[in-house]
């Protein structure tokens, strides 16, 4: 993919939509693994107020993203002013950002599913039986919540490596390859310096546009 080098921050409410998702994503981890592993047990107090925590910002993040993915379909997400084909890096990234999204789709499911499919604990007040759906997602079973139970927790411990994965490139692009990657996801001007690095050390013209005046 060719790009002119001009500096296009991506669409302001799906840049928005990124952080509240990202807040929320991180919140449900850390609920739900306080509610497992750190909590007093079963129908303890504090483990149902994590849990309620986590379902509901959970149930949160599959809204978000359902609204996000409307947004990348109405704006498609301009290229970096990095110049050159994209890479195998880019390709990469791509693979990333797509299982992220899908992931915030399965994982809540599976989490519905399950909350549907137990009462005791696991019942989140106001939230509707998964069948409501009607993706052919049933839970009637101690069975069926087993599974989902095992789905959830693989799925979620794919997001956690995903999103390290993640993390970790926005941060290569700022630290070393010093480009604009990160900057134009935050507020604010974006440095000349990030404007003009190509990512491989060679200055790339950035003409000035409205973002980088
Ligand atoms: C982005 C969304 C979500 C993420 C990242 C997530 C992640 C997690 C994690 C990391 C655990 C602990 C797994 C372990 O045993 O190691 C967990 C447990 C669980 N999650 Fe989720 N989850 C999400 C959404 C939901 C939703 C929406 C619900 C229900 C409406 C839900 C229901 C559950 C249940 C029932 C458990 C077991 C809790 C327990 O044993 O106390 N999750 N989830
Ligand atoms: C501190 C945490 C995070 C940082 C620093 C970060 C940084 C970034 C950056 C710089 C981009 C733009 C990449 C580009 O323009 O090519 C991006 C895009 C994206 N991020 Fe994050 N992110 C974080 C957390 C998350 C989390 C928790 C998720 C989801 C679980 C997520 C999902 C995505 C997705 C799906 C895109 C691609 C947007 C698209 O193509 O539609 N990010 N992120």
């Amino acid at each position: 993919m060719q790009n002119s080098g001009i500096i296009q921050r991506p669409n302001a409410g799906s840049v928005t939509l990124h952080w509240f998702g990202a807040a929320l994503v991180f919140l449900a981890l850390l609920a739900g693994m306080f509610a497992v592993y750190y909590s007093s047990g079963c129908c303890a107090a504090d483990r149902r107020i994590a849990y309620l925590l986590h379902a509901y910002a959970g149930l949160s993040v599959l809204g978000l993203v359902v609204l996000r993915l409307m947004f990348r379909a109405s704006y498609s997400w301009p290229p970096t002013a990095k110049s050159g084909k994209a890479g195998f890096g880019d390709m990469v990234a791509k693979v990333i950002h797509w299982a992220l999204y899908g992931l915030m789709i399965l994982i809540p499911l599976t989490g519905w599913t399950m909350a549907s499919g137990m009462g005791c604990c696991w019942y989140v007040p106001g939230l509707p039986n998964v069948n409501m759906l009607s993706l052919g997602i049933h839970s009637t079973t101690p069975a069926d919540v087993g599974t989902a139970y095992q789905v959830h927790v693989t799925l979620a411990w794919m997001i956690i490596g995903l999103i390290s994965l993640h993390v970790a490139a926005a941060l290569f692009h700022h630290v070393f390859l010093q480009n604009d990657v990160l900057q134009r996801m935050l507020p604010g001007r974006i440095p000349p310096k990030a404007a003009q690095n190509d990512g491989h050390g060679k200055a790339t013209p950035a003409p000035m546009n409205k973002e980088n005046a």
